[in-house]
């Protein structure tokens, strides 16, 4: 229940004010978000690196309502790419956009966000990484998936999200496990409507389970995108059965969350990538965060009391 107010709250441009407006929410942000600015961006990233942890870059933004907001979020992730240049890390670190960030929901945003999102796959590819499209809500998979097709016709190594709580998700996951597809699969962040979604907890889990099997015995290149020890334990399990070799798959985990299990993994020779968000917008990243742990609401409501 709570949960689920806090999905409602995190697209309210009201709370938003509130909650940013609220000086100590910046310290409890700080766990989930490595800062406002490149700078902070790049610092996170080199301490990544120090424990063999590679990234996936988010310029933080979604849901905007303008054009020239759509332009400013291509700009940000140029201007990220050429920050990373220098230290010439390649795949070890990528970047993730959300196309509602790049217009897709604006009159003709499909086309809006193709258009720009583009010349950030073309700069990943000259800079030796990928894009991956991170999936917003249930009405934007079908258009995400097209940006998604049309980006890999040059940049093949272009990837998608898919998350199992949507029905159709299993049968996505099957078409895209082929050669060449980067897949992450996650249980899904978004309020959905039980028309189009599993809502019960046990039965995300089990979507993801079958999810995980059929990428994870396709011909495509894994992402597996959970904090939860079953499911991480699923997928080793899964690579130990069907042979898989250590460099076809990943595991991914978001930046500030399970941190020890992170470092655990990549002493322990797996690929393992945090997603790093940074930027001002962090509103509806962080709402997320909330519903997605109580804990974290009373650790957010105690900072709030201490002041
Ligand atoms: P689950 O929610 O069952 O959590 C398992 C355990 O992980 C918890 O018991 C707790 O220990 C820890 N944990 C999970 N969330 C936590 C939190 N917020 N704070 C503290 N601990 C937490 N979603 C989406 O809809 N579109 C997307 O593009 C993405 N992209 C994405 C990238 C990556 C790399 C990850 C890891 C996740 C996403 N997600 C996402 C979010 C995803 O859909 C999902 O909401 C979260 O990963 C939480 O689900 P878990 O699989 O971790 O399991």
């Amino acid at each position: 229940m709570l949960g689920q107010a806090l999905l409602v709250a995190s697209r309210r441009p009201g709370l938003r004010k509130v909650v940013v407006g609220t000086p100590v929410t910046r310290r409890v942000v700080d766990r989930f978000v490595a800062g406002e600015a490149l700078p902070d961006a790049l610092a996170a990233v080199d301490a990544l690196r120090r424990d063999g942890i590679a990234v996936t870059l988010d310029h933080l933004g979604e849901d905007i309502t303008t054009r020239a907001e759509a332009v400013a979020s291509r700009d940000a992730y140029l201007a990220l790419l050429e920050g990373l240049a220098p230290q010439q890390l390649g795949r070890a670190a990528e970047v993730s956009v959300k196309l509602s960030a790049f217009g897709q929901a604006l009159p003709g945003g499909h086309d809006l966000a193709l258009e720009l999102v583009r010349p950030v796959a073309e700069a990943a590819t000259a800079a030796g990484t990928t894009v991956t499209l991170d999936m917003e809500d249930h009405t934007t998979v079908d258009s995400t998936l097209a940006v998604l097709a049309e980006l890999r016709r040059d940049h093949p190594g272009t990837g998608a999200v898919l998350q199992a709580a949507l029905h159709r998700s299993e049968a996505d996951a099957r078409d895209l496990a082929v050669a060449g597809s980067r897949v992450r699969l996650v249980k899904g962040a978004y309020a959905e409507p039980r028309t189009v979604a599993f809502t019960d907890k046990a039965e995300v889990d089990a979507a993801y389970r079958r999810c995980l099997e059929v990428l994870l015995t396709g011909d495509g290149y894994p992402m597996v995108g959970t904090h939860d020890p079953a499911m991480i334990a699923l997928a080793l399990d899964l690579v130990r059965r069907t042979a898989r070799s250590a460099d076809s798959y990943e595991f991914q985990l978001l930046y500030g969350i399970r941190t020890g299990e992170q470092q655990r993994l990549a002493a322990a020779g797996y690929t393992v990538r945090a997603y790093v968000p940074y930027g001002a917008d962090w509103y509806g990243y962080f709402m997320r965060r909330l519903a997605e742990r109580p804990a974290n609401v009373q650790f957010f409501l105690r900072s709030l009391v201490k002041g």
